[in-house]
């Protein structure tokens, strides 16, 4: 092996970012709207850290190197950055007014169509961002239901009724807190278990159907049962999984319907749109319950929305995203096989959502495997933490591209974990977590 200290850190590749940073963190805490596109998550020295424009499958950052973008905008994009007919739907909204006095008729033919196709869904409301969807569904299974404990399986978003469950709880009220149970994944006596230790005090389950791993066969029909059997509601957290997994989200693909669900990201290809969706009799107390905001009906978004279902269901975009997602799943697997890094290196996830997991190694942890993986794609123009998000702007020649790089990467893991001093392959400080819900 004749991997002994990598190339010298760039000193120039991403100048214009650790520039700007300066610039933005004496104005904004972190310098990002989101923890996970901030310096904590993208580290400094080996990492782009601004964003200038995207373009279908790439996205450049403000020192113009461009990136085959796995991140997709946290899961956000799946269509493409800047995709045309996105584009001229919003424009052409965009000449007739952006938000009213009244609701617009955007608002019903979005909701006709997720009606139309999601099992669950009967009616809907919409919101800005995923924890608009999740606050708003909770709320309302605590009026349903007159219960206030809650349980979760997942990351739910940043209010106070979720975070307040995990280490990122600084100035969650410790009263908020202590209605918020974990429950472990693929697990249904655990949580038959945590109902029967506070009987008639849950109001729901909220939980991902399925993230990075498959739920074992049954567990969804029994969790659906064991939910009901307690007199709790089940809900169906697709903010990722939704219009991702299948036209009809991960309930249609995985057989098995909750009451309600929540949908964000992928909705609106990137705008920001949210949705809570379910069973009428549920839904319908909606008209007392409080979620109201005034960009609620902001129309491009909706327009976007209306344009983005219409196009993944005319061309099939799932059916496209999945087959190059499977094709890039099986190809990285192979490649964790021929460079000998089983055991260290992982795939999972269905194909429009893989992740690549790492292990612990002497010498070499977890995160100190993926902040040198994140430092080696970067270098090559692939962004990505690990993630695979697919886009349908991606295609096969995109898919070459990222599997070529990892023949290059994966010599490099390799060598760090036999080495046994990954640190020496770093130029900047590892990664630590945010926090772990996965
Ligand atoms: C499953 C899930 N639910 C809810 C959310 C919260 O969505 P947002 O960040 O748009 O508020 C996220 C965000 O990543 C998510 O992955």
């Amino acid at each position: 092996m004749t991997h002994s200290k990598p190339r010298t850190a760039p000193s120039t590749r991403y100048a214009a970012s650790e520039k700007f940073l300066q610039r933005a963190e004496r104005v904004i805490p972190l310098g990002s709207q989101t923890f996970s596109k901030s310096r904590t998550q993208f580290p400094l020295g080996v990492s782009p850290l601004f964003a200038d424009r995207g373009e279908g499958a790439y996205l450049y950052d403000i020192d113009n190197n461009r990136y085959l973008d796995f991140i997709c905008s946290l899961g956000a994009i799946t269509l493409g950055h800047a995709d045309p007919d996105m584009t001229a739907a919003v424009v052409k909204q965009l000449g007739l007014g952006v938000v009213f006095s009244l609701p617009s008729r955007l608002e019903a033919e979005v909701a006709e169509r997720i009606v139309d196709r999601v099992p669950c869904a009967e009616m809907v409301r919409f919101g800005k961002n995923g924890s608009d969807a999740t606050a708003g569904a909770i709320r309302l299974a605590r009026a349903f239901t007159g219960r206030e404990r809650v349980a979760v399986c997942g990351y739910h978003g940043w209010q106070d009724w979720y975070i307040g469950a995990t280490s990122r709880h600084l100035g969650v009220p410790e009263s908020t807190r202590a209605l918020t149970h974990t429950i472990a994944y693929n697990d249904v006596a655990a949580l038959d278990a945590l109902f029967n230790e506070y009987p008639g005090e849950f109001s729901a389950l909220i939980m991902e159907p399925m993230n990075f791993v498959d739920p074992r066969p049954g567990y969804l029909s029994e969790v659906k049962s064991c939910c009901h059997k307690h007199g709790a509601l089940l809900i169906f957290d697709e903010v990722v999984t939704g219009f991702r997994y299948a036209p009809g989200t991960a309930q249609e693909l995985l057989g098995v319907t909750p009451d309600l669900v929540t949908l964000g990201k992928g909705l609106a290809n990137g705008f920001p749109l949210s949705a809570i969706a379910g069973r009428a009799d549920v839904m319908k107390l909606m008209e007392e319950v409080f979620f109201s905001f005034t960009m609620g009906g902001e129309t491009l978004s909706l327009a976007s929305a209306r344009a983005c279902l219409d196009k993944q269901y005319e061309k099939d975009t799932l059916n496209a995203i999945e087959r190059l997602g499977d094709r890039l799943k099986a190809d990285v697997g192979e490649r964790i096989r021929t460079h000998g890094l089983e055991g260290i290196l992982s795939i999972v996830g269905h194909p429009s959502w893989t992740l690549i997991g790492f292990a612990d190694r002497p010498g070499a942890t977890a995160f100190e495997l993926k902040t040198l993986y994140m430092q080696e794609c970067f270098r090559r123009g692939i962004l990505s933490f690990g993630v695979h998000f697919i886009s349908y702007a991606m295609t096969e020649a995109d898919i070459d591209f990222a599997l070529a790089a990892y023949d290059e990467i994966f010599p490099i893991l390799a060598a760090a974990v036999e080495t046994g001093d990954c640190r020496r392959f770093l130029e900047c400080e590892p990664l630590v977590p945010l926090f772990k819900v996965r």
